[in-house]
């Protein structure tokens, strides 16, 4: 029964793919990087092509969260500074959140507070290429916006059960769905072609301690998934601040001392973000 559940959702949730709403040069991205050989003069081509969407990104890579602010005029050379990888993964969000408008106004702050401090705890814990923790980040609940779209039932049935039972968001996915954003979001991360890495913090950023491959990611999103609701940046869907795994500071081996550090950058930053704030 619960098996059967799976299915059907999983098959609703990739049906994403034909929403009209979605950008053509999402698609067409996400195939360009099934060829090995595809340069960055032809990715940055096909993103061209779409004006509305190059605006977008380079407002995004242009941002205080990437850490080269207002330095980016080209889509081409976002691509060589940031990757590919960062590149797709700014149109996925762009995109996908476009289609909710305002309704999501509060996950979308949220999901730019979260990359934000990705970026920051990923500078402070040494790791390399800060920018794919980043998109990790603006990725991480990805999961609740495409059930918001293509599930709404179920989403307004989430929504009620939060506030019914005064349980997280995660809680009460697993109790109307059976599972969580987590495994929606590592659907989707497999159905966009995106790098394990960046899928690993998607889909364990609730449990670092089970990431397989790249526990630093999962880690670094689990941490700043936290300090983002405990500074209340944005809103996630409830009011919880969620459960953190100590774990995590283990696995990026960070002292309390750093910690502090983190907090005073991120303070800063918070406020430079805010203006990248739902108009995009
Ligand atoms: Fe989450
Ligand atoms: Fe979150």
């Amino acid at each position: 029964m619960a098996e059967d559940l799976k299915t059907e959702v999983k098959g609703m949730v990739l049906a994403v793919r034909d929403l009209p709403t979605l950008p053509t040069v999402l698609e067409e991205v996400s195939k360009l990087v099934e060829n090995p050989d595809v340069s960055t003069d032809k990715i940055g081509k096909v993103i061209s092509t779409d004006q509305v969407l190059t605006a977008k990104v380079l407002k995004m890579v242009n941002s205080p969260i990437y850490g080269f602010p207002g330095r980016i005029s080209a889509i081409n050379h976002a691509l060589v500074l940031l990757g590919f990888n960062v590149i797709r993964g700014i149109i996925i969000s762009t995109s996908v959140f476009d289609i909710m408008n305002q309704n999501m106004k509060g996950l979308w702050e949220h999901s730019l507070g979260c990359a934000t401090a990705a970026n920051t705890i990923a500078r402070h814990a040494d790791l390399d290429g800060p920018e794919e923790y980043s998109v990790s980040g603006l990725l991480h609940d990805l999961g609740k916006v495409v059930t918001a779209v293509q599930l709404p039932q179920m989403h307004t049935a989430i929504q009620e059960k939060v506030k019914e039972k005064d349980v997280t968001w995660l809680e009460a996915e697993k109790l109307v769905l059976g599972f969580g954003h987590n495994r929606i979001n590592a659907w989707l991360a497999d159905h966009w072609h995106l790098p394990n890495n960046i899928k690993e913090g998607m889909a364990y950023h609730h449990a670092p301690h089970l990431a397989s491959n790249y526990p630093a990611m999962a880690a670094t999103v689990h941490l700043a998934d936290f300090l983002v609701k405990l500074y209340e940046y944005g809103f996630s869907g409830d009011d919880q601040v969620p459960p953190f795994n100590p774990e995590a500071l283990t696995i990026l081996k960070l002292r309390t001392s750093d910690l502090e550090k983190i907090l005073d950058d991120l303070s800063d930053k918070f406020v430079e973000i805010s203006d990248l704030s739902f108009e995009q």
